[in-house]
């Protein structure tokens, strides 16, 4: 029989942990095909919440307890899952909060998935039958719905809506492979993270639908400030899309400065001077490209696939350059020459760098 190991992390829920553990074995108590154990990892809570965790391990044989520093969500994650994966050989690894927000109905599902196949199933809000708390208000809903979609759009990764909530089963495999990636993210940003290394990897994600309900006993520990000031650094420094977007800045500047130097200074004619400076900017962009933007799948260095790849890339280039004459004649045609910047802003934006970046990703540096 498999083991799945659900990781519950606590800072002061001794109102919480009786039930959170109550309710998690009755469940367990009707699933057949895996065991489950329990690992309460406490910081140290100043209301005791492990002497609750030892008294209530006479009633459980599978719960174990491990007692951590304070040092944040992400930290105490990355001590349990290093305990479980050394000590209990689980199969899969759950995160979920101990404050009864998540649901421990829903563990079947989760498990359901993982024997479907999933590498990593996320607990989601935000699709077709899950959702956030009803009471919550206007601001709190917006800040929940505005950060997913900032981060979904940050990484270009739409078909995953939710990277925020802590409500998940990953296969070992997965956690083992990123645990030494993780370990400076020590707070609620971990989650991102987590995720990000996940699909960077290859891992298999899917998602199913979670009713969050908020806490009725104790209090959140989340400093909001700090959290979304990781999250955006987070997401700007990790994020293929952004680099990407950035490497095409400067192949722009290198397209540019080329062009103005060889028809200002070097009087060379403009078709001459499109074709090298247009070459040169493709040849930066791929290279960036293969070393920065898409580093988690770098391209093979043999020769004969570099240089497939590297064809590929141009004909893809060579898209953008059609789109884009055809984008900028069909609408100045329309409107008039007087927009024309504006209308090749929102041409490159909305279009060429989409386009670019989905070929890319499945013709150039394919998704594992
Ligand atoms: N051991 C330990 N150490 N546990 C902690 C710590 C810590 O420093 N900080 C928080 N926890 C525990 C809490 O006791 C709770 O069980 C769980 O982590 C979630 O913390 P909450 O304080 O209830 O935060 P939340 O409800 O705002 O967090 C939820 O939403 C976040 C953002 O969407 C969780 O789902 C998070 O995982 C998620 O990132
Ligand atoms: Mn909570």
């Amino acid at each position: 029989m498999r083991t799945a190991v659900i990781v519950l992390p606590t800072y002061n829920e001794s109102k919480n942990i009786t039930e959170v553990l109550e309710r998690i074995f009755n469940v367990a108590k009707t699933i057949d095909q895996w065991t489950i154990h329990v690992l309460v990892v406490d910081s140290n809570s100043p209301d005791k919440t492990s002497e609750i965790v030892k008294k209530l391990q006479n009633k459980y044989t599978s719960l174990s307890l491990l007692i951590t520093e304070k040092e944040g969500l992400g930290q105490a994650y990355i001590h349990g899952f290093s305990k479980a994966l050394e000590t209990l050989h689980p199969y899969v690894l759950f995160e979920m909060d101990a404050d009864l927000s998540h649901n421990p109905n829903d563990i079947p599902k989760f498990l359901k998935k993982i024997e479907e196949g999933a590498d990593f199933v996320v607990g989601s809000r935000y699709i077709l039958g899950g959702s956030i708390p009803a009471n919550w208000g206007l601001h709190r809903k917006l800040f929940s719905i505005l950060g997913n979609w900032i981060v979904r759009l940050g990484f270009m990764k739409l078909s995953v809506t939710e990277w925020t909530n802590g409500y998940r089963a990953i296969k070992s495999w997965v956690v083992k492979k990123h645990l030494d990636d993780l370990k400076g993210y020590t707070g609620y940003v971990f989650q991102v993270a987590l995720l990000d290394n996940a699909l960077k990897s290859g891992a298999k994600i899917q998602e199913i639908p979670v009713n969050f309900t908020d806490r009725v006993k104790g209090s959140s520990k989340i400093d909001s400030v700090e959290y979304i000031y990781q999250t955006l650094k987070y997401v700007f420094l990790n994020s293929s899309f952004i680099k990407f977007a950035i490497v095409g800045g400067i192949g722009f500047i290198i397209d540019f400065g080329i062009s103005y130097v060889f028809i200002e200074n070097l009087k060379i004619v403009v078709w001459m001077t499109t074709i090298i400076s247009a070459e040169t900017a493709i040849i930066s962009n791929f290279y960036l490209n293969n070393q920065w933007s898409f580093k988690h799948k770098r391209l093979s260095r043999s020769e004969s696939s570099l240089l497939w790849s590297f064809l590929k890339f141009n004909i893809i280039a060579s898209g953008s350059l059609i789109i884009q004459t055809v984008g900028m004649s069909v609408t100045t045609h329309i409107f008039g020459l007087e927009y024309w910047y504006l209308y090749k802003v929102i041409i490159i934006i909305f279009v060429i760098i989409p386009y670019s970046y989905f070929f890319y990703n499945k013709l150039v540096w394919k998704d594992k």
